[in-house]
C-alpha cells in the first residue's frame, strides 16, 4: 500500500534517550522534524541532545553534512521533561527499557495525552507488538518501528504490525522511514520479527559445528569470512554483540516458539555466560582480548606439491572458477563434459565433490568411491581466498594430499575440517535459507523483504533466498534432507516453501 510520509513540519517525540533513542532522534531531526526527547533518568535526555549535536558538528566537519543542515537539525532537538509536553507530537517513538509492563504503562499514559491522529511506535526488538497494543484503547495506531544499531548508520527499519495494527498506520510509517532515508520492510509481529529470527542459524550452526569438533573457532570464522563472504565470522560476531545479549535473544526466540528445536540455545554459549566470558566487553569470550593474549589463527594446510593429473568435470560455476584460477599456473588440465557421479574434479586418485549435506564418509560408502573429498560452499568460487574441505575416513592420505595441492595451486588456502555433514558455509546458508523460506511461508514478510532485511540489517553478502536460488533450490533441499538423515532432528526439517518450489520447478521468490 502506498501512503504519504508524515510531513517534516510535524513533531516527533522520542521517549528513551539511550543508544537507540538518541540515534532515532538524530535521524528525525535531520529529516526536518522538530524532535522532543524525553528520558526518566536525570540529565539523560539533555546529555543525549549534546552528544547528538556534537555528532552533527563532526559530520559537518567531515563534509558529510552541510554546516547549515547540521545547525538546523541541532536547533530542532528539544528537551522534554514530562509526558504532557509531548501532546502535540504526530509520531511518538518509544525506545525505553525492553520490558513489556514498562512499555505498556508508557503507551497507556501517552494515549490519554496525544491527539486522535497521533501514531504510536515502539522500537522493541523482541517484545510482541500485539502484546504491547493489548493494553491500549486503540491498538490500531501502534506499530513497531524497529531500527538497527547504530540507527543513524544502519539502513534497515522493520515496520512491525501487531494483530490490531491498522495497515494504514504501517503504511504511513513505511513511507516515513523511507523519507528519512531508510529502507523499510514490513513484518508481522512474530518472535524475532525478520532479522532476529532468520539470523539465528548463523550463530546456531557455528555453535553446533564447534560442539562437534568440526574445527576451532578461528578456523570456522575464517571459513565463514573468506569462503562464505560474511563480513564477520560467527564467533567474533557473538563476542562483539556480547554473549549475554546474543544468548538472551536466542533464548527469547526459542521460548516464544514454544521451544522449537530450530532455535535451541547452545550449552557452549551458556557456559561462556556462566563463566562471565561475555566477549569483547569483558575481555574474554571465544577469543581472549586481554593485553598480551596470544592471537589465534585459522588452521591452514601446509603447502603440498601438485604432481597428479587433473581432470575438471562438467561446466558448473565451481569447475569454471577452478579452470580460470588454474589457467595461468601451467597446470595441465583435461576437461571432461561431465561425470556420471557428479564429481567436479579428479586429481590423481582423489574425487572432489561439492558437499550435498552427507558426510564424505557416508558418501564414499554409498558410492564406492573411497577417495572422496568434499568442498564446502563459497560465496564466489572465483574470488574466495579460502575453502573448507573434508575427507572420507576411507580416503587415502595421498589422495587427500592431491586434492589439497590442487586447491592450493588454484590460489586457495585450505582448511581441512572434521568430516561433519554439510561442512560450514553450505550448512549455514542452507539453514538461513530454510528459516527465510519459513518466515515467508508463514506470512511474516515477503520474499524480497527477507532478502533485503538480511543484507541491510546484518550485512549478509547475499539475501538467503537469492543465495538458495544461486546454489539451486533442489541442492538446498538435498542438503537439509541429508542433515535430517544424519542427525535425526526436527531442527533440520525442510520448509514447505522449499519443498513446493522443488516440486514446481520454480524459485523461492515466486
Ligand atoms: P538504553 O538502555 O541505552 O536506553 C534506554 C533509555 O530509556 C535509558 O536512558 C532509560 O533511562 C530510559 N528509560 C527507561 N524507562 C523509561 C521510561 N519509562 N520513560 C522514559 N525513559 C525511560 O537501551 P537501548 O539499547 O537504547 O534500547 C532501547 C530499546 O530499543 C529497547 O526496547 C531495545 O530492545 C530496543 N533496541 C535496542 C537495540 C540495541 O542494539 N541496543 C537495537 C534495536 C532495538
Amino acid at each position: 500500500m502506498s501512503a504519504t510520509p508524515l510531513p517534516s513540519s510535524s513533531t516527533v517525540a522520542v521517549i528513551g534517550a539511550g543508544a537507540m533513542g538518541s540515534g532515532i532522534a538524530q535521524i528525525a531531526a535531520l529529516a526536518g522534524h522538530e524532535v522532543l526527547l524525553l528520558d526518566t533518568r536525570d540529565g539523560a535526555a539533555a546529555s543525549a541532545i549534546n552528544a547528538i549535536q556534537s555528532q552533527l558538528t563532526k559530520l559537518a566537519d567531515k563534509g558529510r553534512l552541510t554546516p547549515e543542515a547540521a545547525q538546523s537539525a541541532s536547533a530542532r532537538l528539544c528537551l522534554a521533561t514530562s509526558l504532557p509536553e509531548l501532546t502535540h507530537a504526530a509520531l511518538l517513538i518509544e525506545a525505553i527499557v525492553e520490558d513489556l509492563a514498562a512499555k505498556q504503562s508508557l503507551f497507556v499514559a501517552l494515549e490519554t495525552l496525544v491527539s486522535d491522529t497521533a501514531i504510536l511506535a515502539t522500537n522493541t526488538s523482541s517484545i510482541s507488538v500485539t502484546a504491547i497494543g493489548a493494553a491500549l484503547k486503540r491498538p490500531e495506531r501502534l506499530a513497531g518501528l524497529h531500527f538497527f544499531n547504530p540507527a543513524p548508520l544502519m539502513p534497515l527499519v522493520e515496520i512491525v504490525s501487531g494483530i490490531g495494527t491498522d495497515t494504514a498506520i504501517a503504511a504511513t510509517l513505511f513511507a516515513t522511514a523511507k523519507a528519512w532515508g531508510k529502507t523499510p520492510v514490513h513484518a508481522r509481529s512474530t518472535p524475532g520479527f525478520i532479522v532476529n529470527r532468520v539470523a539465528r542459524p548463523y550463530y546456531a550452526e557455528a555453535l553446533r559445528l564447534l560442539q562437534e569438533g568440526a574445527a576451532d573457532v578461528a578456523t570456522l570464522d575464517a571459513v565463514m569470512r573468506e569462503a562464505g563472504g560474511f563480513r564477520m565470522g560467527p564467533f567474533e560476531l557473538m563476542d562483539l554483540i556480547g554473549h549475554d545479549v546474543n544468548f538472551a535473544v536466542t533464548r527469547s526466540v526459542w521460548t516464544a516458539f514454544f521451544h522449537d528445536t530450530r532455535f535451541t540455545p547452545s550449552l557452549i554459549q551458556q557456559e561462556l555466560l556462566e563463566g562471565g566470558f561475555l566477549g569483547r566487553k569483558s575481555g574474554r569470550g571465544f577469543y581472549d582480548y586481554r593485553e598480551g593474549a596470544d592471537k589465534v589463527v585459522a588452521a591452514t594446510e601446509a603447502p603440498r606439491v601438485l604432481n597428479a593429473a587433473v581432470t575438471l568435470h562438467g561446466n558448473s560455476e565451481v569447475t569454471a572458477a577452478l579452470a580460470t584460477r588454474l589457467s595461468n599456473t601451467n597446470t595441465p588440465l583435461v576437461s571432461d563434459a561431465h561425470s556420471s557421479d557428479g564429481r567436479i574434479a579428479t586429481v590423481g586418485d582423489a574425487a572432489i565433490f561439492i558437499t550435498d549435506g552427507r558426510s564424505a564418509t557416508q558418501r564414499a560408502a554409498e558410492s564406492g568411491v573411497r577417495n572422496t573429498v568434499l568442498l564446502d560452499l563459497a560465496f564466489d568460487y572465483g574470488s574466495a581466498s579460502r575453502i573448507a574441505i573434508s575427507c572420507a575416513q576411507q580416503c587415502a592420505p595421498s589422495a587427500r594430499d592431491s586434492a589439497i595441492a590442487l586447491l592450493q595451486t588454484a590460489g586457495l588456502q585450505v582448511s581441512l575440517m572434521k568430516d561433519v555433514p554439510g561442512l560450514a558455509v553450505m550448512r549455514t546458508v542452507a539453514m538461513l535459507a530454510n528459516e527465510a523460506a519459513d518466515a515467508v511461508n508463514q506470512g511474516v514478510c515477503s520474499a524480497a523483504d527477507v532478502d533485503s532485511a538480511m543484507r541491510l540489517g546484518v550485512n549478509y553478502p547475499r539475501g538467503p533466498l537469492a543465495w538458495a536460488a544461486q546454489i539451486g533450490t533442489e541442492t538446498v533441499r538435498d542438503v537439509l534432507q541429508n542433515l535430517v538423515h544424519s542427525y535425526g532432528e526436527d531442527r533440520y526439517r525442510i520448509s514447505p516453501r522449499i519443498q513446493q518450489a522443488c516440486y514446481a520447478g520454480g524459485g523461492l521468490h515466486d
